[in-house]
C-alpha cells in the first residue's frame, strides 16, 4: 500500500514538477484569531452559494427554453413535470436569495469594521464590482420566467436606463435588442444569466480572493483575548474545519427553505396587460420605492451618485477622513443602511 501510493506520489511530482512544499505553504496563510468564531466567516458563504448556483442553473438549462413563445411553458414544465425539477428550481432561487443576503452581511462586516481602508482597497473594488453582477445575475434571471411581473419589471428596468443622460437610449437599445421588449430581449437576457455574468463573477472572485491573500484579513482585537495567547491560528486543517462546518450548516437551511417554501408561478407574460401593482423582487423594493418617491430623472441621479460613493468608498473615506479629522464611516453608514431598510419595508407594506 505505502509503495503504491509513493509511487503516485512521485508520478504527481513529475506531471507536475513544482516545489509542493513551497505551494502548501503559500496556501497555509496564519488566519487571525477573530476567524474561529463563524459570524466572522461570512465571506465564504457566497461563494459556497455560487457553486450551488451553477450546479443547479446548469440543470435548470436542459429544460429552459429562452423564446418568448415557449419561456413560461418550460419553466412549468420543469416546476411541474419534471422529476425534481421544482426542486432544482427552489435550491436555485433560494441560493439567490441568500446569495444577496449573505453578500450584504459580507459588506455590512467589511464596512463597519474599517476592514476596507489602505492597503485593500482594490479588494473591495473587486468586492463591489461582485455585487453589482450579483444584482445583475437576480435582475436578468427574475425576467427568464416570462411571467407577467417579471415581464413587466424588465419593462421598468429597461424604461429606467433609457432615462440615463447620454448614453442610456442606446443602453436600454442594447438590453432590449431593439425598440421593445421581445424574443431579442430574452436571447440577450439569457446571455449575460448564463454566460457573461458567471464568466465575470468567477473573474472578480478569483482576482478578490487573490488580493485576500496577498494582504492578509485585517486583524480585529477584542476585549476578550487571552493576554499571550498567539493572535492567529492555522488556515489547514483548523480554519478549513471551521468553513467546512460552515458549508454544511448552510447546505441544511438551504435544503430546508427550498423543500418548504417552493417558488410558485405566476401568470403567464402579457405585454397588452400592465398589471395593477407591479413589485420587482425584494432586493430591488428600495430603489422601486425611491422611484416612487422622485421623479425618474432625480431618482437616477440620486441612485448613480450613490453607486459611485459605494464603489469609491475607500477613497472617499480618506478624503473625509482628512477634510474633517474624524472618522465620520459609521454615522455615514448607519445612516445608508437605515435607509434602505425604511425604503425596503415601505415597498414591502405598501400595496
Ligand atoms: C460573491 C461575493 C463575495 C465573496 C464570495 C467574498 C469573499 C470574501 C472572503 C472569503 C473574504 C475573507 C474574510 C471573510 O470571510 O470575511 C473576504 C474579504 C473581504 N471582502 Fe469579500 N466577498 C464578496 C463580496 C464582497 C463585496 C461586495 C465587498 C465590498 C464591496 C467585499 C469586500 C471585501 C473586503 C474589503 C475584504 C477584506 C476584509 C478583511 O481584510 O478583513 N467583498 N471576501
Amino acid at each position: 500500500m505505502n509503495r503504491w501510493r509513493s509511487q503516485v506520489a512521485e508520478w504527481l511530482k513529475l506531471q507536475f514538477p513544482v516545489s509542493w512544499e513551497t505551494f502548501s505553504a503559500s496556501l497555509n496563510e496564519p488566519v487571525p484569531n477573530h476567524l474561529k468564531k463563524w459570524w466572522w466567516c461570512i465571506g465564504g458563504i457566497p461563494a459556497y452559494l455560487f457553486i450551488v448556483l451553477v450546479a443547479t442553473g446548469l440543470a435548470l438549462t436542459f429544460y429552459y427554453v429562452p423564446d418568448p413563445e415557449r419561456a413560461y411553458d418550460s419553466v412549468s414544465r420543469i416546476t411541474h413535470e419534471v422529476p425534481f425539477g421544482w426542486w432544482i428550481r427552489s435550491l436555485h432561487r433560494w441560493s439567490a436569495t441568500l446569495m444577496i443576503i449573505s453578500v450584504v452581511l459580507h459588506v455590512f462586516r467589511v464596512y463597519f469594521t474599517g476592514s476596507y481602508r489602505r492597503p485593500r482597497e482594490l479588494t473591495w473594488l473587486f468586492g463591489a464590482g461582485t455585487l453589482f453582477v450579483v444584482l445583475g445575475f437576480a435582475f436578468t434571471g427574475y425576467s427568464l420566467v416570462y411571467e407577467q411581473l417579471s415581464y413587466w419589471a424588465a419593462t421598468v428596468g429597461a424604461n429606467m436606463t433609457s432615462a440615463v443622460p447620454l448614453v442610456g437610449e442606446s443602453l436600454a437599445r442594447f438590453i432590449r435588442g431593439g425598440e421593445q421588449i421581445g424574443a431579442d430581449t430574452l436571447t440577450r437576457f439569457f446571455v449575460f444569466h448564463v454566460g457573461i455574468f458567471p464568466a465575470l463573477l468567477t473573474v472578480l472572485l478569483v482576482l478578490h480572493i487573490v488580493q485576500i491573500r496577498l494582504h492578509g484579513i485585517t486583524e480585529l482585537h477584542f476585549k476578550d483575548e487571552t493576554p499571550g495567547e498567539s493572535q492567529h491560528f492555522r488556515f489547514f486543517p483548523d480554519h478549513v474545519i471551521t468553513e467546512l462546518i460552515i458549508g454544511v450548516g448552510l447546505m441544511v437551511v438551504l435544503s430546508a427553505f427550498a423543500v418548504i417554501f417552493p417558488p410558485e408561478l405566476g401568470e403567464r407574460a402579457n405585454p397588452l396587460v400592465t398589471p395593477a401593482h407591479i413589485k420587482p423582487e425584494w432586493y430591488f423594493y428600495f430603489t422601486f420605492r425611491w422611484l416612487k418617491l422622485t421623479s425618474l430623472g432625480i431618482a437616477l441621479l440620486c441612485m448613480g451618485v450613490a453607486g459611485v460613493l459605494f464603489v469609491f468608498w475607500p477613497f472617499v473615506d480618506k478624503i473625509l477622513g482628512k477634510l474633517s479629522r474624524r472618522d465620520l464611516s459609521i454615522p455615514i453608514g448607519i445612516i445608508a443602511v437605515l435607509t434602505v431598510i425604511v425604503l425596503t419595508v415601505w415597498e414591502a407594506v405598501a400595496y
